[in-house]
């Protein structure tokens, strides 16, 4: 976000119509925005904060068919003709990137590299040995290898071939100038807080403009509407990033990633000075799970200096993933949300190139002729979450422990004892005439009090030191120190409270 400029938008002001209201700019929905433009259909894109600068604007940007393990997984669960959907559709989408900056004559630091899953644990090359073989039965150019270009010995990897990173931002500030062309409305600044679903939907923004739309696409990351209860099957992580310059003659070269526990993922990008960014990503937690985010970030910047001692760390970031507890993404139409409503989450962290199938993807739907794969990614599907029920029961049972376990905490009260020693910087969660309150004290030394009941479904929120957030464990929403939502599916802030009544 810092090598490149992208455009801000002003808020939607008067009521609006379009034949496709998509709801998020990142870039599954600019995508699939793009893709209904260019079919001749009126946009209308609404975006809560600034396009393009959610969870998009924060990703390492790779653009790659082989996800972890998970074709040995498919094949597995959803048989190989699954596993053949999956490469294939995220194959498009790859080549789709191409086509696209190629036909838009956009740079966006579009590199084309192998992509590795690696372990660093000899008991871990068999599964890597079943997913190069599934994911070569998918149709990829797969193979195991146990050279790479990584500084360290690992003890075995699955190596795809002509895969490719590139920057995020830039790609898609040629997209927007093509939607924009073809007669297409951006808006940022509009968070949208209600849909009725009817002919036409009608869209609410949070303040009270509306939007009349015959299709409605939620490209929230977690959904914002949820009417299918989806949240019921996605996990939320936070995964913590580092970067820094290195000399071109440290580069990897590939893009890596770890297939065992203690992730670490590798890439670098180029940069205007002829060196390389170093992008590290690691360390990942779930949301308002109330760990010490500094000390993740210290593991995550000591294990980079070890393995690449040349890099000179600059940046950090971090960066939110949803997953579906089946593995494949959902996409498709919004169960029990209406007619020609349609979702895309669930990436798993694989949005770049999930992002733009998903856009594909939904304008093959509301085209009414879906792709082959349509199937695969229905957020309908019945029988793959059923057989993931195992990790939805985790998940529901996270959810729960969290609502009901985080209540019978006992907290202290304010008054006297924890917020007068929170040292500044901190933040801490107490009871203030019984109600839960969340209180961080600013670098000043001031205090900043909200009500700490998450007002998406009530869990109560966590502090990340590090960003300085509250976090919600239940969902991912992330809301500022004062209470401004950061991150949904929360639509509403956290309830400001007077600190003097601590
Ligand atoms: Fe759902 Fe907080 S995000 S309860």
């Amino acid at each position: 976000m810092r090598t490149a400029a992208f455009p801000s938008f002003a808020p939607l002001t008067e009521p609006a119509e379009a034949d496709v209201a998509v709801v998020g700019a990142g870039i599954a929905g600019l995508s699939a925005a793009r893709e209904l433009a260019r079919a001749g259909l009126s946009v209308i894109v609404l975006e809560a904060d600034r396009p393009a600068c959610g969870v998009t604007g924060h990703t390492t940007g790779k653009l790659s068919a082989l996800h972890s393990t998970v074709y040995a997984t498919l094949r597995e669960k959803r048989g190989p003709d699954a596993a053949r959907d999956y490469a294939d559709s995220q194959s498009a989408a790859l080549r789709h990137v191409f086509e696209v900056a190629d036909a838009l004559g956009v740079e966006c630091e579009l590199e084309s590299r192998p992509a590795l899953t690696y372990c660093l644990d000899p008991e871990g090359v068999g599964a890597l040995r079943a997913e190069a073989d599934a994911a070569r039965e998918a149709g990829l150019e797969a193979s195991f290898v146990t050279e790479t270009g990584l500084p360290f010995p690992v003890a075995g990897a699955v190596r795809v071939e002509d895969q490719a990173q590139f920057h995020p931002l830039k790609y898609l500030r040629g997209l927007v100038d093509d939607l924009l062309a073809h007669g297409a409305r951006i808006h940022g600044g509009t968070r949208v807080v209600a849909l009725d679903a009817g002919s036409p939907h009608r869209l609410t923004t949070q303040t009270q403009v509306t939007v009349a739309a015959r299709h409605v696409v939620v490209a929230t990351h977690h959904p914002v509407f949820d009417h299918a209860l989806l949240s019921t099957r996605l996990t939320q992580h936070r995964d913590l990033v580092v970067a820094g310059p290195l000399s071109v003659d440290r580069d990897p070269e590939g893009m890596y990633i770890t297939a065992e526990g203690g992730k670490r993922s590798v890439r670098t990008a180029p940069l205007a000075d002829g060196r390389r960014l170093l992008i590290v990503t690691g360390e990942s937690f779930t949301p308002g799970s109330g760990g010490d985010t500094e000390e993740a970030w210290a593991r995550l910047e000591k294990w980079t200096r070890q393995h690449f001692p040349a890099v000179e760390l600059s940046q950090r970031w971090a960066a939110q993933d949803n997953s579906a507890t089946d593995t494949v993404p959902l996409i498709g139409r919004l169960p029990a949300a209406g007619d020609e409503v349609y979702v895309a989450t669930g990436f798993a962290g694989w949005g770049m190139t999930g992002g733009v199938m998903a856009g594909s993807l939904l304008a093959s739907l509301v085209a009414g002729t879906p792709q082959r794969w349509a199937g695969l990614y229905d957020p309908g599907r019945v029988g793959p979450a059923v057989r993931s029920a195992p990790a939805f029961l985790k998940a529901q049972w996270e959810t729960g422990r969290h609502f009901v376990k985080d209540r019978l905490d006992t907290l202290g009260e304010g008054s006297n004892g924890s917020v007068r020693d929170l040292p500044p910087g901190e933040g801490t969660v107490v009871r203030n005439g019984g109600k839960p309150c969340a209180v961080h004290r600013d670098d000043r030394g001031a205090l900043h009090a909200v009500s700490a009941v998450c007002t998406h479904l009530g869990c109560l929120v966590a502090f990340n030191n590090a960003e300085r957030t509250w976090e919600c464990p239940c969902h991912g929403s992330r809301f500022g120190v004062d209470g401004d939502v950061l991150q949904g599916p929360a639509l509403s802030p956290l309830e400001r409270v007077d600190p003097d009544t601590l």
